[in-house]
């Protein structure tokens, strides 16, 4: 069992579309729960699923989870939040040991993979870090999101030490300077062994989304070297587990 976060302090990196294409590409190959912590319940939409209080029903209506899943195509199993997901960081926050417990939660799906969507910042975020295995920040190679991105290190520091951590530059275009730029810097400061492939910029992501289905569903010429950088992002995480060991806990 393992859980994969993507997480960052700003909003509209990618994070969403991260989780559900590495989502959708691990379901594949193992069993994946994907769990929407943002109450945004954008990861469910984007997958052409309806958004219910799954994560609401399930952390605090302790409900069986076959009542709080729906399933996305090729058998991913997609915990959906929306509005009700802010109730769950007010009821574990007054709790005594609510951080733990709520941690405990999110690393006890049976699934072999958990993948947790977040929003930036807060209870939940923290809580997610904390439970992690391996963390993914999306950015977008712009100088203002790198100060995002050092934030959301800063945390990692803080709650996963022991997480891998992988910097995702996300709709990269390698057209504008400021996206050459921000990347070398980043590259410089923490290399290949942190930061991974850009996902290049492409309509064809926002399309896919639109229509409810995964970048690998969706039928686009324009998709096919997402889908190589996320593929390679897939093989990465996919590494970091192995060296892990693939631990059951
Ligand atoms: N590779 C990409 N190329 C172009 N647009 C993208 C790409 N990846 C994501 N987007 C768009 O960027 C916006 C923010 O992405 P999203 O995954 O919702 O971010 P977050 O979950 O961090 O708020 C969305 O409109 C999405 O369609
Ligand atoms: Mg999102």
């Amino acid at each position: 069992m393992s859980v994969v976060t993507v997480a960052s302090n700003k909003g509209g990196t990618g994070k969403t579309t991260t989780a559900v294409s590495l989502s959708s590409a691990l379901a594949t190959l193992d069993s994946v729960t994907l769990v929407d912590l943002d109450a945004q319940g954008h990861a469910a939409l984007s997958l052409g699923l309806d958004n219910r209080s799954g994560v609401f029903d399930w952390l605090v209506g302790k409900q069986p989870l076959t009542n709080c899943l729906l399933y996305a195509p090729g058998d991913l199993m997609v915990m959906p939040g929306d509005s009700r997901t802010k109730l769950v960081e007010t009821y574990y926050r007054e709790q005594p040991g609510g951080f733990d417990s709520l941690i405990e939660r999110l690393r006890s799906l049976p699934s072999q993979w958990t993948v947790l969507d977040t929003a930036p910042g807060g209870f939940l975020q923290e809580a997610a870090l904390a439970a992690s295995d391996h963390v993914i920040v999306p950015f977008e190679p712009e100088t203002l999101s790198l100060d995002g991105v050092y934030g959301t290190l800063a945390l990692v520091d803080k709650l996963a030490r022991s997480a891998s951590v992988t910097l995702l530059p996300v709709a990269y275009d390698r057209r504008i300077a400021e996206h050459k730029q921000s990347l070398t810097e980043l590259l410089d400061e923490y290399g290949t062994l942190m930061v991974a492939d850009y996902i290049p910029a492409r309509s064809a992501v926002k399309a896919a989304i639109a229509n409810g289905e995964s970048i690998w569903a969706h039928q686009h010429p324009r998709l096919g070297d997402v889908r190589v950088a996320y593929a390679k992002l897939v093989d990465r995480i996919r590494a970091h587990e192995q060296r892990r060991g693939g631990k059951d806990d």
